[in-house]
């Protein structure tokens, strides 16, 4: 990071999903480097780390949507964007399964929506990463683990769907023959970290109610298994891999996996959390139910690795899983109760 101080200075830079959990944390990182952040969000949520935070006073944000091909290309061709990292997502699995449209609308059509306005802009777009899921993978077999990007994808479920369908059409922009764009795609594992405001995602959601602010229903029976990066270093990713293609354009269409290659049954993290949290009340109750609970609509197993991530950049997770949720209670602990002071009881 040292030997390239000063490559985000002024650079500008586009970041959709930005008032979302890893394009906040993705923009806090990227002010702290003196890039000109400019974001996408579909509605002003003043819950979130990018208000929270203060970020927001120095960014400059776009209200609308990101299937709105005149607005995105507005907004690349008047601000002079040069780097782009496309996050926006429907990411919840319970609102796919019951709005796939809506779904595949803001996955799909606007990925295609974000790409087609960077190939017809007028600005010279140096990089764009475009973040697709471990979830595109689909199902492999426990043997088969961890995935490798030269695998097929092949998703069963709507979200994994999506994700993969907005995969494979970066690539075709990346590989187009008439106007290539610098295209890098991400399969990361789960992540987690300070900022995620899906409560229906299993960390923020056993903190909180360990903390007592909701109650937890678990979604199936504790036994699934996956690997969770957290977001600081994703956000480090993030910064390499625009970088890197922008002195690169070699590196265009290629796909990075990350995970930490550690395996967690979601039953272990539960009780992580409810331990640290102070909590064995409400866990030994959970605990109890758990065997009584199915998963539906899931993949069973996911693990990742960063083989390829190192072999290229010599990229490690620097963050700990237990250093990781420390920092991650901790924010949450300061968050929930400003929100519970000055939105709960007025909103
Ligand atoms: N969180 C994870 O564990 C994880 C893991 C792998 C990949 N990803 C991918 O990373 C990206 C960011 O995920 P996140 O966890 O920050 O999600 P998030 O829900 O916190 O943020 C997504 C943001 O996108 C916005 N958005 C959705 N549809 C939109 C639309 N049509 N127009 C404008 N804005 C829209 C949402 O309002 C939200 O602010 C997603 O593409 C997701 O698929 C996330």
């Amino acid at each position: 990071m040292k030997k390239f101080k000063n490559f985000w200075k002024n650079k500008r830079v586009l970041i959709t999903g930005i008032n979302g959990f890893i394009g906040s944390n993705l923009a806090k990182y990227l002010l702290k480097n003196n890039a000109k952040i400019y974001g996408i969000e579909r509605k002003i949520d003043k819950k979130t780390l990018l208000y929270y935070e203060k970020l927001n006073k120095n960014i400059k944000l776009f209200l609308g949507d990101i299937t709105d091909l005149s607005l995105i290309k507005r907004i690349i061709n008047e601000e002079n964007i040069n780097h782009i990292f496309h996050l926006a997502a429907q990411v919840e699995v319970g609102v796919a399964m019951k709005y796939p449209f809506s779904t595949f609308e803001s996955n799909i059509r606007g990925t295609y929506t974000i790409l087609e306005a960077a190939r017809t802009s007028s600005e010279r777009i140096n990089s764009i990463i475009v973040a697709s899921s471990d979830k595109s993978y689909g199902e492999y077999p426990n043997s088969k683990l961890p995935y490798k990007e030269n695998y097929s994808l092949n998703p069963k479920f709507f979200y994994d769907t999506s994700k993969a369908c907005a995969d494979m059409i970066s690539k075709s922009y990346a590989s187009n023959p008439k106007k290539p764009l610098p295209i890098i795609i991400t399969r990361f594992a789960n992540i987690f970290g300070p900022g995620q405001m899906n409560f229906s995602a299993l960390i923020p959601d056993c903190i909180r109610s360990s903390l007592k602010y909701s109650i937890f229903e678990p979604r199936g029976n504790g036994k699934d298994t996956r690997d969770f990066l957290f977001v600081e270093d994703v956000a480090e990713i993030y910064e390499i891999l625009a970088r890197e293609l922008s002195l690169n354009k070699k590196l265009s269409g290629e796909i990075f996996n990350a995970g930490t290659n550690e395996i967690f049954k979601i039953e272990d993290i539960i009780k992580k959390i409810y331990i640290k949290n102070k909590n064995k009340k409400d866990l030994t109750e959970i605990l109890l139910k758990l065997p009584t609970k199915k998963t539906e609509g899931e993949i069973k197993n996911q693990l990742m690795n960063y083989d390829k991530l190192y072999k290229f950049f010599k990229w490690q997770p620097k963050t700990t899983f237990d250093k990781g949720l420390e920092k991650t209670i901790n924010w949450y602990k300061k968050f929930l109760k400003y929100d519970s002071n000055n939105f709960t009881s007025s909103q």
